[in-house]
C-alpha cells in the first residue's frame, strides 16, 4: 500500500526498534511513500539506530532523514525530550505513531494476578500512551495546518496533525488470563476517543488501530511462553495466520495519510474477521 500512498510530512514513531515490529515497518513503510523524515524512539537506543538506518534505504525523498531518539514513555520529561528532539531536528510533526508497548507477560488468571505486573503493563501501555498523545498534541497544536489539492474535489485541509495509538482485538473483546493487557488495551480505546474530541478545535485527529496477532517480536515472545498459541491462532483466525505487519502498518499509512481526512476517534479493527463471531 506504501506504494499506492504519497506522503509528504514528518513522522514521530514510538516502539520503532530494529527489534520491534510494527513500529519499525510503520517508519520504513513512510519512508517508502516519501515522508520527508522520521523520528524512530524507543527504549532501545541501538535499535532505533539500527532501524532509522534501514528507514535510509527505504526513502522515496531524496532529502529524507531518519534520527534515532531514546526514549521511556513512562517517564513525563524523557517523552517531552522525544517531542522536542523530534521538533528541534525537522521544525513540526505532522504524524505521530505510538506503537511502544508491552504484551501480556503473566497469563495469570484472575485469582492469581499480581498486582505489580497490573501496574507495570497499565503504566506502559496507558500511561505512556498517553503522555505521548498529551505533549506529541500540544506540538501539533502550535503549528500551521497543511492542506490537500485533490483533482476533482479542490482542496481541503488535513489539519495539525494525525495521531494513531496502537491498540488491539483485547480493545474490545477478552481472553482467558490477560486481564493486565486487555485492560489497558481497552483504555487505548478511551485515550483515543477523548482525546479526538479534546483536539477537534486544533483540528488534529487521533485514532486507533486495532489488529489481533501480528508476526512480530512481540508474538514471537507469546509464542515462546505459550506454545499452544500457534494452534488457537491457526483455529480462530478466519485466514488461519497471524497478519503480517505490513497488513497492520497499510492502516496506519491510511488514517496519516489525505485518505483519512474524515476519519476521527475511531477504533480499526484488523482481524480478517476473528471478533465477528463467538467460538464454539
Ligand atoms: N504483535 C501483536 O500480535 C499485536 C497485536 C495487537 C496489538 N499490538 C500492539 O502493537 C504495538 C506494537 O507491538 P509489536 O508487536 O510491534 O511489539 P514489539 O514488542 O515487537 O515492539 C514494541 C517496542 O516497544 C518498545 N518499548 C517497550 N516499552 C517501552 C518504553 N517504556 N518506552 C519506549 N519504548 C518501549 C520495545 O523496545 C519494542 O521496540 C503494541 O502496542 C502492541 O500491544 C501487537
Amino acid at each position: 500500500m506504501a506504494g499506492k500512498v504519497s506522503l509528504g510530512g514528518i513522522a514521530l514513531i514510538t516502539g520503532a526498534s530494529a527489534a520491534s515490529g510494527i513500529g519499525k515497518e510503520t517508519a520504513l513503510s513512510f519512508a517508502e511513500a516519501g515522508a520527508k523524515g522520521v523520528a524512530l524512539a524507543d527504549i532501545n537506543e541501538e535499535g532505533a539506530l539500527a532501524a532509522a538506518e534501514e528507514s535510509k534505504k527505504c526513502a522515496k525523498d531524496a532529502s529524507f532523514k531518519a534520527i534515532a531518539v531514546k526514549v521511556d514513555i513512562t517517564d513525563e520529561t524523557s517523552v517531552d525530550n522525544m517531542v522536542q528532539t523530534a521538533l528541534k531536528e525537522f521544525g513540526r510533526i505532522d504524524y505521530s505513531v505510538n506503537s511502544a508497548g508491552m504484551g501480556n507477560l503473566s497469563g495469570a488468571m484472575t485469582p492469581n494476578i499480581k498486582a505489580d505486573m497490573f501496574s507495570r503493563t497499565l503504566d506502559t501501555n496507558i500511561r505512556g500512551t498517553m503522555l505521548c498523545v498529551r505533549a506529541v498534541s500540544k506540538a501539533m497544536a502550535a503549528q500551521e495546518p497543511l492542506s490537500y489539492e485533490s483533482r476533482r474535489f479542490g482542496t481541503r485541509s488535513l489539519g495539525r496533525g494525525s495521531i494513531v495509538n496502537l491498540g488491539s482485538v483485547n480493545s474490545y473483546v477478552a481472553a482467558p488470563g490477560m486481564m493486565p493487557y486487555t485492560a489497558s488495551k481497552h483504555a487505548i480505546v478511551g485515550i483515543t476517543k477523548t482525546a479526538a474530541l479534546d483536539l477537534l478545535s486544533s483540528h488534529i485527529g487521533v485514532n486507533s488501530v486495532c489488529p489481533a496477532w501480528v508476526n512480530t517480536p512481540m508474538m514471537e515472545a507469546s509464542l515462546e511462553r505459550v506454545p499452544q498459541l500457534d494452534a488457537v491462532i491457526k483455529a480462530v483466525s478466519p485466514l488461519k495466520r497471524a497478519a503480517v505487519p505490513e497488513e497492520v502498518v497499510d492502516y496506519i499509512i491510511f488514517l496519516c495519510s489525505p485518505s483519512g481526512s474524515y476519519i476521527n476517534g475511531t477504533g480499526l479493527i484488523a482481524d480478517a474477521g476473528a471478533t465477528l463471531m463467538m467460538h464454539t
